[in-house]
């Protein structure tokens, strides 16, 4: 990983097995192949990402547009490349083709015991507003409800270029074409 240059790139049909060996590596209950593929249709209400290291799949990332808002509903790292800020990649752009949408909120749901992702998702503003008792049915864990707010506004947009100025020389952004256009 060390000097490498990270893409992170549209998620296409071709990357789903990638995607799903990571998944079956890191979820409990990991989404199959016939989920993963009806949300890459959903092309107007979803951005979904993959980073890649060459042409090896080492994570992915993805977001469901809601009016104004954003629900991240995944992202996952090959664990063997975790900690190599190949997450802070992904949700970097996560939050720029958030922000393409219109989007000015986003939101997601974290299991409490999860730390590292908690840690990436503060390290984006996100804050713990609430939590809903029992949410997954593998273990009855609570969900951390988590936001950020006002990700339209000139302070959010430094942090976010700190970030793509930070990664600037080590990732190729392309991010996923606006389709139908941004909500009024
Ligand atoms: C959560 C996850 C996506 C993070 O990806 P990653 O590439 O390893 O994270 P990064 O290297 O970009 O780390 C960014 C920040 O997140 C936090 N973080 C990440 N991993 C952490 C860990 N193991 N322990 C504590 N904090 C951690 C840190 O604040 C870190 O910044 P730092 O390295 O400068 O301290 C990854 O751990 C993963 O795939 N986990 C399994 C799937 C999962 O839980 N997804 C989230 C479901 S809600």
């Amino acid at each position: 990983m060390e000097g490498a240059t990270i893409d992170i790139a549209p998620m296409r049909r071709r990357h789903l097995p990638a995607v799903i060996a990571i998944e079956k590596q890191v979820y409990p209950r990991p989404w199959s192949r016939t989920l993963m593929l009806g949300e890459l249709d959903l092309k107007e209400s979803r951005a979904y990402l993959v980073a890649r290291d060459g042409r090896r799949v080492i994570g992915y990332a993805g977001i469901m547009f809601v009016g104004d808002e954003g629900h991240i509903t995944t992202i996952a790292v090959e664990p063997k490349v975790q900690r190599s800020a190949i997450g802070m990649r992904l949700m970097l752009g996560l939050a720029k083709s958030a922000l393409e949408r219109g989007v000015n909120a986003m939101t997601l749901e974290v299991r409490a015991s999860n730390r590292a992702a908690q840690g990436l998702y503060k390290r984006f503003g996100f804050v713990s507003v609430g939590a809903r008792k029992g949410y997954y049915q593998d273990n009855a864990e609570d969900a951390f409800i988590m936001w950020v707010r006002d990700i339209d506004t000139a302070e959010y947009g430094e942090l976010l270029a700190q970030y793509s100025l930070r990664y600037a020389s080590s990732t190729r952004f392309e991010l996923p074409r606006v389709i139908g256009g941004a909500p009024q």
